[in-house]
């Protein structure tokens, strides 16, 4: 290492398994999920690989001490996800990059104008500062404040700067790994004026590299992540007010035969005039509310008690709530219900009526004619029913979940000849203030408008 650059410190990342074989074959394995085959090793390698498992060590020490070999080997275990890197200068800590899976890009010329992308950002993990990217399969630990200074500056110009502490030479380093992983990109690439480049704004290509398996190999899927640390939620919501509640009708067998399913399916559209001279009436609403979401059979899996509906769910876990907001109903008084499912009945809720009358007002805006629905069914998740036992994905199987529903709701709604239409555009803080639930806890994900109608 001449006095100008950084130093490379390499070790395996933690929690990889080296399976040597009888024959020298080796494997690394991380979890059930990640694992390489790596071939036969010579007894030299054997021990590289004993020594990166155990402790950090310098990678030109390692070069000189191991030999020939050692650098393809470095870099298959690099390229493989395997290694970590911190990389210092003059005893200081300057950077550590965490791969988040494999690393096959071969290292790039210098950029000719390197920007941090548009797509990075930086927060607390543990007790460190990371920076991370969804287009990026590694995180980076910032240990210097001198490393911030040229990520500020790589912000707003394409030169980057020289901090006092460090030399042209361990900056052009630092951007250059940091290019490697993604992090730092030429000045247009992502900030290109075409759809492909703009139409992604941060958050949402977060969400999807995040809620889908690649691109990343933290933990992920069924993992029961919660299991020991917090009690699963039970599958029926603790009630809004028990004496209130008010049971609703039970369709009998000939209401519930209705269309043929085939001309349901033919006639469904979206419907968004009310007709108010006939409003729905409180046995339609029953009716609906039970055709497309009450409880059939309440189960338990191995640790979660679970329903089946008739919509489908992730895990059966419906997490899902539906709020009547009621306008106008036949026999119901006007404002915010939550809908039961296990004991089909209608509980009042005490929200406050200058944010229920805004969230129906909202949806008659977000469809178009801003006539008033005679119900807004709010759909709600309770967010715990599906986190507990789902990491990382959670949140999209939730929106999958109601995508399910709003269909159901939507054939349903066909079947008895009403008016159905979901909103896309709900105010979940709008909600929050309606109810003063914590919206960690629930919070509104969908909303559906349902009325009688003219034809
Ligand atoms: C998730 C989702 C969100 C929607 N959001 C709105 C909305 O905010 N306003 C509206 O008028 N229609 C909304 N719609 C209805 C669509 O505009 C409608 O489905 C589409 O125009 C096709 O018409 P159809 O439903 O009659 O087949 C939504 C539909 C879905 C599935």
């Amino acid at each position: 290492m001449s006095e100008g650059n950084c130093a490379r410190h390499l070790r395996l990342r933690p929690a990889v398994f080296v399976a040597t074989g009888a024959d020298g074959q080796v494997a690394l394995l991380r979890g059930a999920g990640w694992g390489e085959h790596i071939g036969v090793l010579s007894a030299g390698q054997r021990e590289l690989l004993g020594e990166l498992a155990a402790d950090e060590h310098p990678e030109a020490a390692l070069l000189d001490r191991f030999g020939p070999g050692t650098a393809a080997l470095l870099d298959r275990l690099r390229a493989g996800g395997w290694l970590t890197a911190r990389l210092s200068f003059r005893n200081r800590s300057l950077i550590t990059v965490r791969p988040l899976g494999p690393h096959l890009e071969p290292r790039a010329a210098p950029l000719r104008a390197p920007r941090l992308s548009r797509f990075a950002l930086m927060r607390r993990a543990g007790d460190e500062l990371v920076l991370e990217s969804p287009r990026c399969r590694a995180s980076v630990e910032i240990h210097d404040l001198d490393v911030l200074t040229v990520l500020h500056r790589m912000a707003g110009s394409a030169e980057p700067c020289v901090p006092a502490g460090l030399t042209a030479g361990v900056v052009a380093e630092l951007v250059g790994e940091l290019a490697w992983y993604g992090f730092v990109r030429d000045a247009e690439e992502d900030m290109r004026a075409d759809l492909t480049t703009e139409q992604w704004s941060p958050h949402e290509l977060w969400f999807h590299a995040r809620s889908r398996a690649g691109y990343h190999d933290e933990p992920f899927g069924l993992t029961r992540w919660a299991d020991g640390r917090h009690a699963p939620l039970p599958a029926r919501r603790a009630p809004w007010a028990v004496e209130a509640a008010l049971p609703l009708p039970v369709p009998d067998g000939a209401e519930r035969a209705g269309m043929p399913f085939a001309a349901v399916l033919e006639a469904r559209r979206s419907v968004r005039e009310p007709d108010d001279e006939h409003p729905l009436t409180v046995a339609q609403l029953g009716e609906f509310l039970h055709q497309a979401a009450g409880v059939r059979r309440v189960l338990r899996d191995d640790r979660n008690e679970v329903s089946l509906r008739p919509s489908p769910s992730g895990g059966a876990l419906h997490g899902l709530e539906i709020y009547p907001v009621v306008t106008q109903v036949t026999g119901l008084a006007s404002g915010m219900y939550h809908y039961d499912p296990f004991g089909h009945r209608l509980e009042p809720v005490p929200a406050a009526e200058p944010a229920v009358r805004q969230l129906v007002w909202r949806a008659a805006e977000a469809a178009g004619g801003g006539r008033s629905p005679h119900v807004l069914l709010v759909c709600t998740a309770r967010f715990g029913r599906v986190m507990w036992k789902y990491q990382s994905m959670a949140y999209a199987l939730i929106l999958k979940d109601l995508g399910a529903l709003l269909q159901t709701m939507y054939l349903v709604a066909t079947a008895m000849n009403l008016a159905p239409c979901a909103i896309g555009t709900g105010d979940s803080d709008l909600f929050a203030q309606a109810t003063a639930l914590n919206p960690l806890e629930e919070a509104s994900v969908g909303e559906f408008m349902l009325s009688s109608r003219t034809t």
